[in-house]
């Protein structure tokens, strides 16, 4: 499979995907990274990796539907089959979702339906949860909403802060991200 990630930011979980499509030798190739911010660090990553970047920047388009019209053109450019979301930080419009219908997938850090949004990690430690996690899942025109596919708990220990979580969230995003993805392949629903 012809996959495209889309990120805005720093991009581990662009790498963990890369290296496990690699090391696991699974049948699909990282043909394109779609990134709304040109300066992003995970830009260095994808070229790291000899992976192609799309950089689309959204204020020089009159909307999004005209912008996601752009992405639309690369990923067909590319024969792009499915899309992962992997801190890509917009919502996907009508025009990407009518192109890929169950073909975009997001990972959310926290337990879905639980603390959706930007700052899911931050939400569920100011909450106080015992247990917060991360989501996979098919995505929809809502925020952080569409059919889960995966979850797996990541409990707040009493002597966690704020980072001590984050890093136990992302290491968990880094191992269910891939193993979802060889998973989705295997069953050919990708
Ligand atoms: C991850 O926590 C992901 O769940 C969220 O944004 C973060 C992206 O991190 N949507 P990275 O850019 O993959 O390092």
């Amino acid at each position: 499979r012809k996959i495209a990630i889309f990120a805005s930011g720093t991009g581990t979980n662009f790498v963990a995907l890369v290296q496990a499509i690699k090391a696991r030798q699974l049948p699909a190739q990282v043909v394109l990274l779609v990134c709304d911010h040109q300066d992003a660090p995970v830009l260095q990553r994808a070229q790291a990796f000899n992976i192609p970047s799309f950089v689309i920047n959204f204020k020089d388009y009159a909307n999004k539907a005209a912008a996601e019209t752009a992405i639309l053109a690369a990923l067909q450019a590319r024969d792009v089959q499915a899309i992962l979301l992997a801190g890509y930080m917009r919502i996907i419009g009508p025009t990407l979702l009518a192109a890929y219908p169950n073909k975009i997938i997001n990972i959310h850090p926290a337990l879905l339906p639980k603390f959706p949004g930007a700052h899911g990690i931050e939400d569920a430690f100011q909450a106080g949860v015992k247990e917060t996690g991360v989501t996979i899942h098919f995505i929809d025109a809502g925020v952080d909403s569409g059919p889960i596919i995966a979850q797996k708990a990541v409990p707040v220990l009493p002597t966690d802060d704020l980072d001590s979580l984050e890093t136990r969230i992302h290491a968990t995003e880094h191992v269910l991200y891939p193993d979802v993805l060889a998973d989705l392949l295997k069953k050919g629903a990708l």
